[in-house]
């Protein structure tokens, strides 16, 4: 049950609510599940029309698929049906708010808002920034890109209670000055907004950081110098990281964006994830279109799954050839160490819809706002159809993980069958 201003005042199954509230107005609507809201931390609006196309590495795929891509924002028009379609295609997908990536053009970033604002979705957006190492089409002036940035967040940081905010969005280090990054680091504590970018995703990324900075320590040093890693700061990827950089990261409360799809499709590797989390660190699960191939963030959670599996089988099977070895114990247990093989229990279902919703909610702050479905929480849910994930169509009897389970591994188009922001339907009939 909603009230007026949009927030979850009750929520019970059908039965205990008619109970509850008698004289209420209760829709039945079984067998449809009311879940929490999705939560994609981490996409790119104008990259939606380059998904899937395969074959390159992250600084080729770039250079050839999405910089072309993205300097046609230019032209402030070309967001408005990119940015419809993207948050439509979200919303259809039972994503209610979505962390997104657009471009360095502050005109087309206030057509995306515009939008945003318009289709209801909840949205932390952000104007791409990059002054050096990128095409001369995309490529900022310093000042510019901090001044246009900070106007952009005045504007909407904050706007519809919370609905809409703002992420200051540094590409990534290869693409960014010191000043630049410095400069962002002041301008997001300054206005209480967030931070995005991208943290240690491919290896040649991580060299050309290297070449880039060679006064830091590490990838993560570069962005500890600026002044970027918080509570608030988003961090996509994170897949190589090393112990160090993990201590820093903890101790700063930032959050590792978890976007398995992308990370297989261009090869940039698959992230630790039970061990990432293990170690107490923020994460978060995201789409990454067009690194990813799809808004589906079922899918994603099933990749996520999967990909933890994957790490698990070959560790094991790993071990078991250690075992093989003519060893003894002690030797055998110090070489499996320095490996890192103990196999972690994979990531289930549950726990991969978990980061997808209070997860997400925990990593922008927003936990006492939504992420589940709580009385005095905004009313961000989504109406799901586990039939429609049933080859069998409503004759399988399941526990409630296993059609969650169901619905994670064979998501549809038309599995979620309706979507509310703060009680506000936004998709659906
Ligand atoms: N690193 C810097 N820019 C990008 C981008 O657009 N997508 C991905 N996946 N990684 C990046
Ligand atoms: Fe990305």
């Amino acid at each position: 049950m909603v009230d007026g201003a949009g927030r979850i005042l009750a929520a019970a199954p059908f039965a205990a609510l008619q109970r509850l509230h008698p004289g209420e107005p209760v829709q039945d609507l079984r067998p449809a599940w009311i879940l929490p809201g999705l939560v994609d931390l981490h996409a790119h609006l104008p990259q939606y029309s380059a998904v899937a196309l395969d074959g390159l590495e992250l600084l080729p795929w770039l250079e050839n698929h999405i910089f072309p891509l993205e300097a046609g924002f230019a032209d402030p028009e070309a967001a408005v049906p990119a940015a419809r379609l993207f948050f439509a295609h979200q919303l259809a997908w039972g994503t209610t708010t979505s962390v997104a990536y657009l471009t360095v053009h502050q005109e087309a970033a206030d057509r995306a808002f515009r939008e945003a604002e318009a289709c209801g979705i909840r949205a932390i957006l952000g104007k791409v920034m990059m002054d050096r190492h990128c095409p001369d089409a995309l490529r900022e002036d310093t000042a510019a890109s901090l001044a246009q940035s900070a106007e952009l967040c005045e504007t909407w940081h904050g706007r519809d209670g919370g609905r809409l905010g703002y992420a200051f969005t540094p590409r990534f280090a290869p693409v960014c000055s010191m000043d630049l990054m410095a400069g962002l680091s002041r301008e997001a504590e300054k206005h209480g907004a967030w931070i995005q970018t991208h943290l240690s995703e491919n290896l040649d990324e991580i060299a050309r950081v290297r070449e880039l900075f060679p006064e830091a320590r590490d990838y993560t040093d570069v962005y500890a110098r600026a002044g970027m890693l918080g509570p608030r700061t988003l961090l996509g990827h994170c897949i190589h990281l090393s112990e160090g950089e993990r201590a820093v990261l903890r101790e700063a409360g930032a959050t590792l964006v978890h976007c398995p799809r992308s990370n297989a499709f261009i090869k940039s590797g698959i992230m630790p994830l039970r061990q990432w989390l293990a170690e107490g660190h923020r994460v978060g699960l995201a789409s990454d279109v067009g690194g990813g191939p799809s808004l589906d963030l079922w899918g994603e959670m099933a990749a996520a799954c999967d990909q933890s599996k994957q790490r698990w089988a070959e560790r094991r099977a790993q071990l078991r050839r250690l075992e093989a070895l003519d060893l003894d114990a002690d030797a055998r247990g110090r070489v499996a160490e320095a490996l890192g093989l103990h196999a972690h229990a994979p990531i289930t279902p549950v726990e991969a819809f978990h980061l997808a919703t209070l997860g997400g909610a925990r990593a922008l702050g927003l936990e006492r706002t939504i992420g589940s479905l709580e009385p005095g929480k905004d009313a961000d849910f989504i109406v799901l159809d586990p039939r429609a994930a049933d080859p069998l169509a409503d004759r399988a009897v399941l526990r409630p993980e296993e059609v969650l389970s169901r619905c994670i591994y064979r998501s549809t188009p038309g599995m979620v069958q309706a979507a509310y922001v703060r009680g506000r339907r936004v998709h659906g009939r």
